[in-house]
């Protein structure tokens, strides 16, 4: 989180302790709690079930959880090493398959310990941990970069709309979405969002309304179903939305609901902006369509915020987690290396 709220890192690695640290966001706005894990399968638990979620996050910690894991491995054969290494790293980014920034992490973690082979496990161990803790200042500095590149499309008194949650709790500090909004704040623009409550998982309500109100940042909360009537009434000056994968085209995938706005967006003549680093940016997949949606569980919609089931049995349940937004619907995108047509990237 901006250390101006005075709440912790969403995620983060404690070098002294080899553990790594993330806020448990399924308490949120509740209850603020840091989990500390250094065994395989809590972190992939915690990632699996969003106790740290958005991608940038996730990477970090998968990046941090795979040097903890390395640093307790009990042997000083190299080749036993990189066994271990590799197949927790396959665990690892097996939990979620859309967000690309998870695979990107893991591919760093893995090829930083590649190039210190030969030179025994202790200083693989070593590297890796430097390695980690450079993969989380990385997500600082990009994502503070992300915020100064979009907070300059933004005027003092404009209002912007956002879905998911993007910001702080999905990265380590600033988040994507809503770094240009930070940013704008810190530099004295008053700029005021609209955040989308993102049904199934509510990372709108429960998220992005706390981390912005925690930081000072005028926040009204709607239902999604709400969006179209709040761009009809002209409140909006600007769509920003964070990102899970890009493909080389451009198309870009984000939290269910994002494909919905981007149409309203052009509807509505609203600039429709996706903030990502370049983490996210998947040259290897060609288009949207080769992108994996990861599908969730029914329970999500049926019985997770509510006492009793609120669907009949009888029903099936549809639960895609991502949908996919064309490269045509995006007015540009926003990253560390400046703002980009999405055939620009
Ligand atoms: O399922 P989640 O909560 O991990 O989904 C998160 C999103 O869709 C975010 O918009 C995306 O990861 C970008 S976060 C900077």
């Amino acid at each position: 989180m901006l250390k101006e709220s005075g709440l912790p890192r969403t995620v983060t690695l404690d070098t002294e302790k080899a553990e790594l640290v993330i806020i448990d966001q399924t308490l949120l706005p509740n209850e603020l709690k840091l989990l500390r894990l250094i065994e395989l399968d809590e972190m992939c638990d915690a990632i699996k079930k969003l106790r740290v979620r958005g991608a940038p996050a996730i990477g970090v910690a998968a990046a941090a959880g795979l040097y903890c894991l390395a640093e307790r491995y009990d042997t000083k054969n190299e080749d036993e090493f990189f066994q271990k290494l590799k197949a927790d790293a396959d665990i690892l980014n097996a939990t979620r398959p859309t967000a690309r920034n998870l695979s990107w992490a893991l591919e760093e973690m893995i090829s930083c310990a590649e190039s210190h082979k030969g030179k025994g496990v202790v200083a693989v161990k070593s590297a890796l941990k430097a390695k980690a803790k450079d993969v989380e200042e990385q997500d600082v500095a990009v994502c503070k970069a992300i915020g100064e590149h979009g907070a300059a499309l933004l005027k003092d008194g404009d209002t912007v709309m956002t879905v998911c949650n993007a910001g702080a709790l999905a990265a380590v500090e600033y988040g994507t979405a809503l770094a240009p909004v930070y940013v704008a704040s810190e530099n004295g623009k008053k700029v005021a969002v609209y955040s989308m409550e993102t049904r199934p998982l509510l990372q709108g309500a429960r998220l992005t309304s706390f981390e912005l109100t925690e930081n000072g940042v005028d926040t009204t909360l709607i239902c999604d179903n709400m969006a179209a009537s709040v761009l009809a009434q002209g409140k909006i000056n600007a769509i920003f939305t964070g990102c899970d994968r890009v493909a080389a085209n451009g198309d870009a995938a984000n939290k269910i609901g994002t494909y919905m706005l981007a149409i309203l967006a052009k509807h509505f003549d609203v600039p429709f902006y996706v903030c990502a680093p370049y983490s996210t940016v998947d040259f290897s997949t060609k288009k949207g369509e080769d992108i994996i949606i990861e599908q969730r569980s029914g329970e999500e919609l049926r019985s997770l915020w509510y006492e009793k089931s609120m669907v009949t049995k009888k029903a099936r349940i549809y639960n895609p987690a991502f949908d996919v937004t064309p490269a045509e619907l995006i007015t540009a995108f926003i990253t560390e290396r400046g703002i980009k047509k999405p055939h620009e990237l």
